[in-house]
């Protein structure tokens, strides 16, 4: 069994392996990641492998202290705003990369850009401080499977095929980070995540657009339509289930679980992944149903991920 608990002394351990060039698997607030030494090649295709994960498909870079950013990334005053405001937490930011090698070129799947962002916990934040390095991580899943929100889901998932996951108990966003690209004119959201787009929105007094890719042939592929599929066929905006659908319910929309009784949005979003791990799980409905979930805030969010949990080919 790979999991261990986040001590002080296993997150020296873990900051060892990543600097001999292994990867480990660890938490942060949004899901859990598998990091890999931002400068080691052979490392970063480690994790495409462990994932069977396409290597057009880039990796964020999880820092702990922003002053790499000034020879990471181009920066303008918008970065630090937005990075003071929100960082640490689950905002990553898309910005034109600066260093150009074979660990970069291959953590960026080729582009120009670089992903980066600063995850608000502190085991991440304690072993990328002792690996001393930006640690590339994406969630530690399998390619296609919903992502990990517990050490046990990360076990399940890719099992032998991590060295170390450290255990820092379940994520509490739950879902993964918003995902911005600074590189336009117009600020582009790329992925609806832990943090509202409203919220960015208000803060820098700027309009922030959706994405209008196309999902199939996507700029940032979180963005395709089937990323989180459960194996168990999914329906979306459910009031009432069929009898033989798994449900899970929201505000008083009642279910086999319930994602917030009280229609808490961040409660709802901290529950999600999880509750749809139990739903693939269990074994006495064949399908899964879920109730609606409003459009704003963190809802966001859930329902881009629900959507494409439900998306049929
Ligand atoms: O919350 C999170 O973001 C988690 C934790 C571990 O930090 N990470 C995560 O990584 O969700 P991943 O690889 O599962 O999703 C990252 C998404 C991918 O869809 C990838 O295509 C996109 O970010 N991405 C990464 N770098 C990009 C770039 N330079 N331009 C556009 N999209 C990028
Ligand atoms: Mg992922």
């Amino acid at each position: 069994m790979p999991i261990y608990q986040a001590t002080q002394k296993n997150i020296k351990q873990a900051a060892q392996l990543i600097k001999s060039g292994d990867i480990v698997a660890f938490p942060t607030e949004t899901v859990y990641g598998l990091g890999a030494d931002a400068y080691n090649a052979t490392a970063i295709a480690k994790i495409f492998e462990a994932k069977n994960r396409p290597t057009f498909n880039p990796l964020i870079s999880h820092i702990a202290d922003t002053g790499i950013l000034e020879d990471y990334v181009q920066t303008d005053e918008r970065v630090y705003a937005l990075a003071k405001k929100f960082w640490p937490g689950p905002l990553t930011m898309v910005l034109p990369r600066k260093q150009h090698n074979a660990a970069l070129d291959l953590a960026c799947a080729g582009l120009p850009t670089i992903s980066v962002r600063m995850p608000n916990h502190p085991v991440a934040l304690a072993l990328i401080k002792a690996a001393q390095t930006p640690i590339v991580a994406p969630s530690a899943n399998r390619s296609q499977s919903i992502s990990p929100t517990t050490a046990q889901h990360v076990q399940n998932s890719l099992g032998n095929r991590v060295p170390m996951i450290l255990d820092g108990g379940p994520c509490h966003v739950g879902v993964e980070s918003t995902i911005i690209d600074l590189t336009t004119k117009k600020i582009v959201l790329l992925r609806a995540g832990g943090i509202a787009m409203e919220d960015i929105a208000t803060f820098l007094n700027e309009e922030v657009v959706v994405s209008a890719g196309n999902p199939n042939l996507p700029s940032s592929p979180g963005q395709m339509l089937k990323h989180y599929a459960p194996e168990y066929s999914t329906r979306i905006n459910v009031t009432i289930p069929e009898a033989d659908e798994f449900m899970i319910g929201f505000g008083k929309i009642d279910g086999h679980l319930n994602l917030s009784p009280t229609g808490d949005l961040a409660e709802a979003t901290a529950n999600l992944f999880a509750y749809m791990h139990i739903a693939e799980e269990q074994t006495k409905y064949t399908k899964i149903a879920i109730a609606p979930i409003p459009m704003t805030g963190l809802g966001r969010a859930i329902n881009d991920r629900i959507k494409r949990a439900s998306y049929k080919d």
